[in-house]
């Protein structure tokens, strides 16, 4: 039988970055990774979502920091997937708010899709717990799994609907870490990250070895979490990003997002590591720097980038909490 249901729910997800990336879908429909992957949840980029379900709409209507919508592919799958589970043909009427430079590599669409998910459940009135509620988020967008949880998340590839989900780590002892995020560029990029993980999984020569440095680099990983390694924690985070936007520049034809901007970060980092001052680099599908330190190196790293950043363009945060739902 099919009901309809009237209903209205909020939700406010952070985004996270990626320190073992994700790049690469082994199914596209369902967003099955071919790799695991490890984030980090940040406090200050959030996205705050509210979702009604209305008997009277003929369509889903989505509209993000008040401007409507005309791509709404991704969001379908989502709630596509809450009407299947709720047994209701209503359509939604989405009101979703940025805290998030979009699409620069700030992972807007990890926290977007986390809040969708979070929302429209429990406005369907679905009561999902937090791995089903990464599968539904998952259905969105990849990293996006990984946004209902705080901290540090490992998302399990798995290699189907049930199986793929993400966690929080365990064990966690490195507990001192801030991220000081360098906007290089606000633009929109040209090469989505779908996009640009299905062509370096189709047409890199070294695609096939990145599965088996993602194997590693997570163990690697995880020993450093659990021993309160910031070093350690700091090179394998770097190290991995590298090889991912290997990926890119190795691809058929090749790619990259890194802009000039990008690379005079990397070198202030390293310019700062010389100096004694502990910090590393990681970069999502954008051109926009995140620098790993410990909070006694915050003011060193800001006065450094300052010489060639504005402080709009500077901004810190630390680890973030996981979704939160509000039921209106
Ligand atoms: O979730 P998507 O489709 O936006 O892809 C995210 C890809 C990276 O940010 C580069 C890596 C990751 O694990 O988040």
């Amino acid at each position: 039988m099919t009901t309809s249901v009237d209903n209205t729910a909020s939700a406010i997800a952070h985004t996270n970055i990626a320190l073992i990336k994700y790049w690469g879908k082994a199914n596209e429909k369902l967003t099955i990774p071919y790799t695991g992957s490890i984030s980090l949840t940040l406090d200050k980029f959030y996205t705050k979502t509210k979702v009604t379900f209305d008997s009277q709409l003929h369509a889903d209507k989505l509209f993000v920091n008040g401007t409507e919508q005309t791509n709404l592919k991704k969001a379908a799958r989502v709630l596509n997937r809450v009407r299947q589970l709720a047994d209701t043909n209503s359509f939604a009427k989405i009101e979703s708010e940025n805290f998030v430079p979009t699409s620069a590599g700030f992972a807007s669409s990890a926290s977007a899709f986390a809040a969708l998910a979070g929302a429209s459940a429990a406005a369907a009135g679905l009561e999902l717990d937090k791995p089903a509620l990464s599968r539904l988020a998952r259905l969105g967008s990849g990293s996006a799994s990984r946004s209902i949880f705080g901290d540090f998340v490992e998302w399990l590839p798995g290699d189907n609907d049930e199986n793929s989900f993400a966690q929080p780590l365990e064990n966690v002892t490195l507990t001192d870490i801030a991220v000081v995020a360098v906007k290089v560029n606000a633009h929109q990029k040209t090469i989505s990250s779908s996009e640009g993980m299905k062509s370096s999984a189709q047409t890199s020569p070294y695609y096939a070895e990145w599965q088996n440095v993602v194997n590693r680099d997570i163990v690697n990983l995880k020993h450093a979490l659990t021993t309160n390694n910031f070093s350690l924690f700091g090179q394998i985070s770097e190290a991995n990003a590298m090889r991912m936007h290997a990926l890119t520049l190795s691809s058929l034809p090749p790619f990259t997002y890194f802009e000039p901007g990008t690379l005079e970060v990397i070198n202030e980092v390293q310019d700062l590591r010389a100096q004694g001052i502990e910090c590393y680099y990681t970069i999502d599908a954008g051109p926009n720097v995140k620098i790993l330190t410990q909070t006694a190196n915050i003011p060193l790293i800001k006065d450094q980038l300052s010489k060639q950043f504005s402080p709009t363009k500077i901004s810190v945060a630390h680890p973030g909490p996981g979704i939160e739902v509000i039921k209106h």
